[in-house]
């Protein structure tokens, strides 16, 4: 097996980072760390060692960051503000991905928790292009290939699309989660903490709106993903997606049912008209 990208979401590495260069956030760590968990990531890594590594919610600590460089793996990672942008600069990323705030799924934020200070792509993209001199890749609400080719123009060295790709043959979006992408429910995200602990955008169902999309009550990362699942477990039996994380970004309108390289080549269809 060739693997050449890995995307580490935060899991690994945020919950043992007692001495992660992302300690400047100001998240609760879990209780249920494992302090073994972030070398173990890295030993199954290095096995394959994948061309490149993209890290959500900041960065590991050092030696370890160090360690996935030794391997010769080309490293990014997220940044939803200026200042998350050069503080990653700073610390030798190879490109960073610039995710406004219509992308799904979890908010990369790591410097500040503060959810209304966070920008949209097309305001964030330009200013961070501006801001630091490695590559810019632009993440959140790109759906189709006019899209792709905004980005670029505002100076975007490629994107990071996930929301598009949910219905792809290849992804292993739920039966819920699917029927959910193609409804008109779609068109309502917004960010919620219940599922997970950390700030996430998703599809608005029931959960988020009894109790509210961002909660206090909700236990801290990842522990509410636990304290969720039961409920998420028999109301996925009955054909439900109520009780479930339904992450979906602002603009759900490309998801098609095609498979995942006949969508690529769609998005950078305009990219080829261009030249
Ligand atoms: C279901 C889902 C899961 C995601 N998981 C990760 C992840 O594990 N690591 C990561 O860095 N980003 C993750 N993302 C964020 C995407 O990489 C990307 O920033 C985002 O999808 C771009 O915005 P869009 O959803 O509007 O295309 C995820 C997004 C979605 C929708």
């Amino acid at each position: 097996m060739k693997v050449t990208a890995v995307s580490l979401s935060p899991d690994p590495f945020l919950l043992t980072s007692a001495s992660s260069e992302s300690t400047r956030a100001p998240f609760p760590r879990g209780r249920g760390a494992c302090p073994s968990a972030p070398t173990a990531a890295a030993d199954v890594l290095e096995e394959f060692k994948p061309a490149v590594v993209s890290f959500h919610f900041g960065l590991p600590a050092p030696e370890l960051l160090e360690r996935v460089r030794r391997w010769g793996a080309k490293i990014l990672s997220s940044a939803t503000t200026v200042d998350e942008a050069l503080w990653l600069e700073a610390r030798g990323v190879d490109a960073v991905i610039a995710q406004g705030l219509e992308a799904g799924g979890h908010r990369g934020n790591f410097l500040s928790e503060d959810l209304n200070t966070q920008v949209g792509t097309f305001a964030l993209v330009p200013q961070i292009v501006r801001a630091v001199k490695i590559p810019v890749i632009a993440a959140g609400g790109i759906a189709d290939a006019k899209g792709v080719a905004a980005a670029m123009a505002l100076g975007a060295a490629g994107v990071q699309i996930g929301t598009a790709y949910m219905l792809c043959a290849e992804a292993t979006t739920s039966a819920v989660h699917r029927a959910a992408l193609k409804s008109d429910a779609a068109r309502v995200t917004a960010l919620t903490n219940l599922f997970t602990g950390r700030p996430a955008r998703g599809i608005v169902n029931r959960l988020m709106r009894e109790i509210g999309p961002m909660s206090p009550a909700a236990p801290a990362f990842p522990l509410a993903t636990a304290a969720i699942a039961s409920l998420r477990v028999k109301a996925e039996s009955l054909g439900s997606g109520e009780f479930s994380p339904l992450w979906a970004g602002q603009n759900a309108s490309g998801c098609k049912e095609v498979s995942a390289d006949l969508l690529t080549i769609e998005l950078a269809g305009a990219l080829e008209d261009a030249r």
